[in-house]
């Protein structure tokens, strides 16, 4: 019989919390958490907390969910271990309320919070966060890294590129491309394409500045 790994949460923020409920909830059994930032830590469950990779005493006893909020962050946090292990190491986390349509892909990695919705055709790239109440519509894609704040909503045909955020409550209409390294900003309506590093909010959303992926705004 194969072995079930435990699961070693990445982050220690409030996000850290919110995933191990999703893990207790999905009957996986958390081994702990790796934290580098103590400065920053809001664990509020009594488990063992690695503070450095080297902590971890055989990296493929595990598998790994990260818990950090913020694109590129996550991205980099991943890499770590997927560098050196294989994708069964990354499983995605689908709330049991999420609605998935059954031609939708997946990657691993990918989380997926409560009473999201996920229609026909559509993809989720390694390591995207799909938050509460999300509606994603058919043929979507939403590629790597990239994360959908609560009760956003993506109209059908749109593709969103690599770290790229939309905020909680905005809207996308259908057919438009959002490229990478995006944010766009809580309630926003996007009308139009939308280009590399900016950051858009409004309705209609308006360009605001650029940005890079390594702003913290999010
Ligand atoms: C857009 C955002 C990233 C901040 O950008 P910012 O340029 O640093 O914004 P600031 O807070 O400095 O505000 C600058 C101005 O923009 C306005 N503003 C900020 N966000 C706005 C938004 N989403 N829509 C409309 N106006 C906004 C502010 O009111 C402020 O206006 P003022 O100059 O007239 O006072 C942030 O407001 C936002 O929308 N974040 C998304 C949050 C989210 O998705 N959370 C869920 C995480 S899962």
């Amino acid at each position: 019989m194969k072995k079930v790994k435990k699961i070693l949460i990445i982050g220690g923020s409030f996000q850290a919390n919110v995933v191990y409920e999703l893990c207790n909830h999905l009957n996986l059994t958390v081994e702990g958490f790796l934290d580098i930032k103590s400065n920053q830590r809001s664990l509020k469950f009594d488990l063992p907390v690695f503070n450095t990779f080297e902590q971890i005493d055989a990296i493929e006893n595990y598998n790994y969910v990260s818990a950090i909020g913020h694109n590129f962050t996550r991205k980099c946090s991943l890499h770590k271990f997927r560098c050196r292990l294989s994708d069964d190491h990354f499983p995605r986390l689908i709330h049991p309320s999420a609605v998935i349509s059954p031609s939708s892909k997946i990657s691993p990695s990918a989380t997926i919070m409560a009473n999201s919705y996920l229609d026909q055709n559509s993809s989720l790239g390694f390591g995207t966060l799909v938050n509460a109440g999300a509606i994603i519509s058919h043929d979507v894609v939403l590629s790597d890294f990239s994360s959908v704040g609560p009760g956003a909503k993506i109209a059908g045909n749109v593709s969103i590129g690599r770290n790229t955020h939309i905020g909680i409550g905005a809207t996308i209409i259908e057919e438009r491309k959002i490229e990478k390294n995006v944010i766009i900003g809580a309630g926003a309506t996007v009308v139009k394409d939308v280009e590399r590093n900016s950051l858009v909010y409004g309705t209609p959303a308006k360009f605001i500045r650029s940005v890079s992926p390594l702003d913290k705004l999010i």
